[in-house]
């Protein structure tokens, strides 16, 4: 059921990160893989590491959101291979822009727009002929981001772009449905990635803490949103469209709740002065809840 030999997948953006492991355990399973990825380097990189591993694939250097290079690509998809079964529209990027609403500007918001939005219309619309040619049982997979679901403090139009994934991903859907062609999305958590090397980003004294804010007791590896693309894309899927899955170790589902360092949940404000290598000054008792609520 996760056999997809005489398949060939589309990974947008795929040299890095999420996009990366996806092209990669797609080839696993048996596609063959065509990755468009910006950057030379990487190209060259996952080339290598597909041809590896004995994966059928075509890396081809350009911008998801330029014209004429998904053109090029399209029209080298169809030479090679003569047909398209999955594309995973993989590529965005937050573009280190953290900042209040009122401090971003129009010339800002174009380039968000560009990279989390702008190439999964482009890329979509110019591979459908490819996608109807195979008709029934092709799908597509975008990649969202868990902030589509809950807010991001200085993060406001990259979460609107990617909070628009999803109602393309089920407008779309509808559209398609009757030609057996499905739409979903994946919408991950944190994931280690190079564009979010999260483990850099927290200091080693704060790491055991990580447990107390993802329920299942980690940040996301890129394998897991492939996992979830593969699942998708695959037969077991086959009644499943216009769907975003979360993935995100239950974080979600968590909202505001938090454990605490002793590990038992709540939804108040915990206080601990120095909160790492000395006792915590909070005492556990009325502020917090008993374990298990
Ligand atoms: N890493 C996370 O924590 C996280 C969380 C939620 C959602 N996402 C989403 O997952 C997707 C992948 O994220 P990642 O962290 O793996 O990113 P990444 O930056 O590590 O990898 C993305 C790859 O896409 C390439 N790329 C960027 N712009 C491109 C363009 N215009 N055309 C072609 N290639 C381009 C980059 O060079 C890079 O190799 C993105 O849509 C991102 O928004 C990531």
């Amino acid at each position: 059921m996760f056999d997809f030999k005489g398949k060939v997948v589309l990974v947008t953006g795929g040299g890095a990160g999420i996009g990366r492991a996806t092209a990669e355990l797609f080839g696993e399973l048996g596609a063959r893989v065509a990755v468009l990825e910006i950057a030379q380097d990487r190209c060259e990189a996952v080339r290598s590491l597909l041809v590896e591993a004995g994966v059928d694939a075509l890396v081809q250097r350009g911008d998801a959101a330029d014209a004429g290079d998904v053109d090029a690509l399209m029209s080298a998809i169809d030479a090679r291979f003569g047909r398209l079964d999955v594309l995973v529209n993989n590529v965005g990027d937050f573009l280190g822009m953290a900042a209040p609403f009122a401090e971003t500007t129009p010339a800002g918001w174009n380039a968000l727009y560009q990279v989390n939005l702008h190439h999964v219309f482009l890329v979509t619309h110019a591979t459908l002929p490819l996608l109807r040619r195979t008709g029934a049982g092709s799908s597509i997979i975008n990649v969202s981001t868990i902030e589509a679901f809950r807010g991001i403090p200085n993060a406001a139009v990259y979460s609107a772009f990617k909070s628009a994934i999803t109602g393309f991903t089920r407008s779309l859907a509808l559209e398609l449905a009757p030609e057996g062609i499905r739409v979903n999305a994946i919408a991950p958590e944190t994931t280690e990635t190079e564009q979010v090397p999260i483990s850099r980003w927290i200091p080693e004294e704060y790491r055991d803490l990580v447990p107390r804010f993802i329920p299942l007791g980690r940040y996301g590896e890129p394998r897991d949103a492939a996992g979830s693309a593969v699942f998708l894309a695959s037969e077991l899927a086959a009644w499943i469209t216009g769907t975003t899955i979360n993935l995100d170790g239950g974080a979600l589902a968590a909202g505001g709740w938090r454990q605490t360092r002793d590990g038992r949940w709540t939804n108040r404000p915990v206080i601990e002065a120095n909160a790492h290598r000395s006792p915590p000054t909070a005492v556990p008792g009325p502020e917090l809840l008993p374990p298990g609520l």
